[in-house]
């Protein structure tokens, strides 16, 4: 996996390729990220500096053409002549910004090396390697640790650093970065991953351009403005072709991403912590863990790269009992009751969940304290025994005898004003002194950065999850951060990363000797989707948009960086209640089942026949659910703007799960191919049409024309048909080689108003379908 011969670094996986060397002055210097090399001799990829750049600072006398700014680097520092962003800003013992770090020495060990104050991924000595290099600024005085853990069968490697301080003197970091790198530029695109509030993760591609482009979030958390993760990809590049690199930060706080293309084109690429409101001093002795980053790449499109990170993060992220298991089918309450329910509510809304196959029962916000709207109780976790006047345990075991498993929601990061512990404790929430603190959602954000507020989280989750059978927590964070200052640290600098590290052992000292509880993070929806969370909840609520057409956009975003088995993703009612939009049942859960099936909405209006869709659907789901949440997933590239092709084959290729999704329908389309990918061109497939109703009141007065009698479109008639009756969608049944399948299956017309018949597929606006593909015999 990684060796060193001739001062030169060679980290190998699976697929890829990554060399550096000492320079003769001591600074790494990149000689190739990508593509697998078989080749050991390295001229034709070192980059050439044969004359003397204008402009340029010579780095030493005795070399003329020798200068920072035109080399590609691993690591930089500020004032030796690379005037490009640096990835550290430390005020050094001498007051100076000026940094040079060079090789000391390193060391290459079996296994990666923990890290003492944040999450990280891990893996056993046999599956990875980490190498450690030794970088000093002025030798024996400030060192710079650079950390590369090579995951050669997910392809993946990750980078971080730790900055000593030996000075008798103290430094103040005010930026660092996790990792740097200089690639030279091939018409790369960004790709980033930005939104907001129930618009998670849509995907943005730009031409790099010459400057510096920074995505990073400012909130406190990772945000749900930018994500964390991020690609650049050869222009040209689609889902199956094209050299794609892919960036992500392990890492739950304010981070930075920041992508400069250089005069010399070269790209250089940094993530880390926001240098933003940052500021760290270290004293002698002291150290600093900068958060992981990983990286990957692949030559084989978007798909390559993002099925390395998939994988990944299912072997070397997630873990503890649910790490690779199967997740429950769950029914959550929020969008079903809100805050207004009792006992009785509860159990007949259960009752019906059981009865449609329903495995998890997930009690949301408004269990306890005064919490009967979001002005109040947050913070004040015992039971309100007017909605639930047994108890929790009680209550859990009634939903157990149902043949459910229980799960609780929390928001422990966050007060109310009105609640009790801030009437006792008001010193626990974030404020500034003598200054009036601003509000979110009616709520404050709790001092993380105070042990006796970590301690008063820890007691009260736990003290709840002791008592009661739970099996599944939501832990919520709904509010950005402001009026940022902890009584309890000197340098307020500290206060976001320190926030973070105070989550991080919270979640720590709760879960970590629970793991059989199934942690789902939550933050507004997709507010914290990230790898740091990840190392704790192996899924995570993806967006309070439950909008099928949304969540294609929002689901397909997040699916460039992170796996299927992450995502929570719930059916709900129509029309949303963010966009009044109406998608069929069916849509909703064709959608949902790319991800952590659940069900939101109250199952009393569902109708009989909703009632029974929803059951197939569930069994359906239970049938393939391995596929659907750790098979392969790929996005294929859609002929048509109006459509979204997403395609899960088993682990093991006895099955492909594929969705063909149309947003608006268009009249009279043409040809509508089913794209496939994924399968064994030697064995032949089955392929068939997951049956779906058709409900008649969604025909109106065209009914009529296949009725051999006359009714009132909107008439009692068609109400009382649409009760008992349905229509079954047109299923396709075909079979062939997976060569012959991944040419693309021709798919029977979509309705088109000439005619009406049993081979016509009637999609209509946000119609979709799901296909099954099965190995033969
Ligand atoms: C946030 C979450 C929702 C729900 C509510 C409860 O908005 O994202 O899923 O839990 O809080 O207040």
């Amino acid at each position: 996996m990684i060796s060193n011969k001739d001062n030169i670094f060679r980290l190998d996986t699976q697929n890829t390729s990554y060399l550096f060397r000492v320079t003769e002055f001591g600074h790494l210097e990149t000689i190739h990220y990508g593509e697998f090399l078989m080749e050991q001799s390295l001229d034709a990829a070192l980059l050439k500096h044969t004359a003397v750049t204008g402009s340029t600072v010579a780095y030493e006398s005795t070399d003329p053409i020798y200068s920072l700014d035109t080399l590609s680097l691993e690591w930089s520092g500020i004032g030796k002549g690379d005037f490009r962003h640096s990835p550290c800003e430390i005020r050094m013992p001498d007051g100076s910004f000026v940094t040079d770090f060079k090789y000391v020495n390193h060391r290459i060990v079996n296994g990666c090396i923990p890290m003492t104050t944040l999450p990280s991924s891990y893996g056993d000595p046999a599956d990875c390697q980490t190498l450690e290099i030794t970088l000093a600024d002025s030798p024996g005085e400030i060192t710079l640790l650079m950390y590369y853990t090579v995951f050669p069968k997910t392809d993946v490697i990750a980078r971080r650093v730790v900055l000593e301080n030996h000075n008798e003197k103290p430094l103040v970091i005010r930026s660092l970065m996790s990792m740097m790198i200089d690639i030279p530029n091939r018409n790369y695109s960004l790709v980033t991953f930005h939104g907001g509030w129930i618009k998670e993760a849509h995907r943005q591609d730009r031409a790099l351009q010459y400057g510096l482009f920074v995505s990073e979030s400012t909130t406190g958390a990772s945000s749900n403005r930018h994500n964390p993760g991020f690609l650049l990809a050869e222009q040209g590049s689609s889902e199956s072709y094209g050299r794609v690199y892919g960036f992500n930060l392990v890492y739950s706080g304010n981070h930075y991403e920041g992508i400069e293309l250089s005069n010399q084109d070269l790209v250089r690429v940094m993530t880390g912590i926001n240098p933003h409101c940052f500021e760290w001093p270290l004293a002698k002795g002291e150290r600093f863990e900068s958060p992981e980053a990983i990286m990957t790449f692949s030559d084989q499109g978007y798909n390559g790269m993002s099925g390395h990170f998939h994988d990944f993060i299912n072997e070397h992220i997630v873990r503890g009992d649910w790490k690779g298991k199967e997740r429950p089918v769950l029914l959550n309450t929020w969008e079903a009751v809100v805050f207004s329910f009792t006992q009785n509510k509860l159990l007949h809304l259960a009752r019906q969940a059981r009865r449609l196959g329903v495995e998890l029962f997930v009690l949301d916000d408004g269990w306890f304290g005064q919490r009967n709207s979001d002005t109040a109780g947050l913070g004040d976790y015992t039971v309100n025994r007017k909605k639930l006047p047994g108890g929790l345990p009680a209550f859990a075991k009634k939903i157990n005898r149902l043949g459910m498993q229980f799960g609780l929601w929390f928001e422990p990061e966050m007060v109310n004003p009105d609640s009790d512990l801030y009437r006792a404790h008001p010193e626990y929430a974030v404020c500034i002194p003598g200054r009036e603190p601003s509000l979110g959602r009616n709520q404050l954000v709790l001092d993380l950065c105070n042990p006796k507020v970590r301690d008063y989280i820890v007691e009260s989750v736990r003290g709840i999850l002791t008592t009661a059978d739970i099996t599944y927590v939501k832990w919520d964070m709904n509010r950005h951060m402001s009026d940022m200052y902890s009584a309890c640290i000197k340098n307020q600098g500290e206060f976001f990363h320190r926030y973070m590290i105070g989550l991080y052992d919270i979640l720590n000292r709760i879960f970590k000797d629970q793991p059989q509880i199934l942690l789902e993070s939550c933050s507004s929806g997709g507010n914290r989707f990230d790898l740091g969370m990840l190392c704790f909840s192996p899924q995570i609520w993806a967006s309070d948009d439950t909008d099928s057409a949304e969540r294609l956009e929002i689901q397909k975003g997040l699916s460039y960086l992170y796996p299927l088995s992450s995502m929570g993703a719930h059916v709900s009612t129509a029309p949303h209640q963010q966009t009044l939009r109406s998608t069929p049942l069916s849509t909703r859960f064709n959608v949902a089942s790319f991800g952590c099936l659940g069900y939101e909405l109250d199952l009393k209006y569902l109708s009989r026949m909703e009632k029974r869709e929803v059951r197939d659907q569930i069994a359906f789901y239970k049938e393939h659910r391995k596929t659907m949440q750790f098979g392969h997933f790929y996005r294929l590239d859609a002929l048509r703007a109006n459509k979204h092709h997403w395609e899960t084959v088993a682990a093991d290729g006895h099955e492909a799960v594929a969705g063909f999704f149309q947003t608006q329908s268009a009249a009279s389309e043409g040809l509508n191919i089913l794209p496939l990918t994924g399968l064994d061109s030697n064995t032949r497939y089955s392929i068939r049409t997951r049956p779906q109703p058709l409900y008649v009141k969604q025909f109106g007065g065209l009914i009529n024309h296949i009725l051999p009698f006359h009714i009132h479109p909107e008439g009692f008639l068609i109400r009382m048909l649409d009760k008992f009756y349905t229509l079954t969608d047109c299923v396709e049944e075909y079979e062939g080689r997976g060569d012959l399948l991944s040419s693309g299956v021709k798919l029977n017309n979509q309705f088109i108003g000439s005619n009406y018949n049993t081979r016509t597929r009637l999609l209509g606006d946000f119609g979709s379908s799901l296909y099954v593909i099965s190995k033969e015999g």
